[in-house]
C-alpha cells in the first residue's frame, strides 16, 4: 500500500484540489481502505488546503463513511420508524445472535460490523439493511440467516 501522502496525492490529482472534491475523495478512501484514518485525513486537508477539522467533520457526518476500523462487511440496519414497525428489532436480534456481537461491534474474525442507520429509502419494503453497498429488503430473521450464511460461504470459498 502507498504511504498516505502519495496515496492522497494521487486521489487529489484524480478528483481535483477544490473543497467540493472532499466528499468524493473521502468516499474513494473508504472504498479502498474500509476506513478513513487520521493520517489520511491530515493529508487530504493538506492537499486541498482546508482545515483538518473540516475533513474530520465531513468524514464523521455521513453514516456511510467510517473513521474507525470496521469489518470487511458493514451491515447497516435501518432504524427509522417504518422499518421499526415492520420488525427491525427482530432483524437486529437475529444478526446479534448469528454474529455474536452487539450493534456497534465487529466480529472477532474482522468480517462483519453491525450498525444501525437512518432510512435507506426502502420503506415500502422494510425492514431493510445494507451490507456495504448492497440493499436487502423485506427482511425476516430467517432471511437474515440465509444472507449471512451466503457471505460466510463466499469467504470460505475465496480463502
Ligand atoms: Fe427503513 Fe425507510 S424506514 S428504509
Amino acid at each position: 500500500m502507498l504511504p498516505s501522502k502519495d496515496y492522497v496525492k494521487k486521489l487529489a490529482d484524480r478528483y481535483g484540489r477544490k473543497e467540493e472534491n472532499l466528499l468524493p475523495i473521502l468516499e474513494n478512501v473508504y472504498e479502498d481502505q474500509h476506513l478513513i484514518a487520521d493520517d489520511v485525513m491530515i493529508e487530504i486537508a493538506r492537499e486541498l488546503d482546508i482545515s483538518a477539522a473540516r475533513v474530520y467533520g465531513t468524514a464523521t457526518f455521513y453514516s456511510f463513511l467510517e473513521t474507525k476500523q470496521c469489518g470487511k462487511y458493514v451491515i447497516r440496519v435501518c432504524k427509522t420508524i417504518t422499518c421499526m414497525m415492520h420488525g427491525k428489532n427482530l432483524v437486529i436480534e437475529a444478526l446479534q445472535d448469528l454474529l455474536k456481537i452487539k450493534v456497534g461491534e465487529t466480529t472477532a474474525d474482522g468480517l462483519f460490523t453491525l450498525k444501525e442507520t437512518n432510512c435507506l429509502g426502502q420503506c415500502h419494503k422494510g425492514p431493510a439493511m445494507l451490507i456495504n453497498n448492497v440493499v436487502y429488503t423485506e427482511l425476516t430473521p430467517g432471511k437474515v440467516k440465509d444472507i449471512i450464511n451466503e457471505y460466510r460461504l463466499q469467504e470460505q470459498a475465496s480463502a
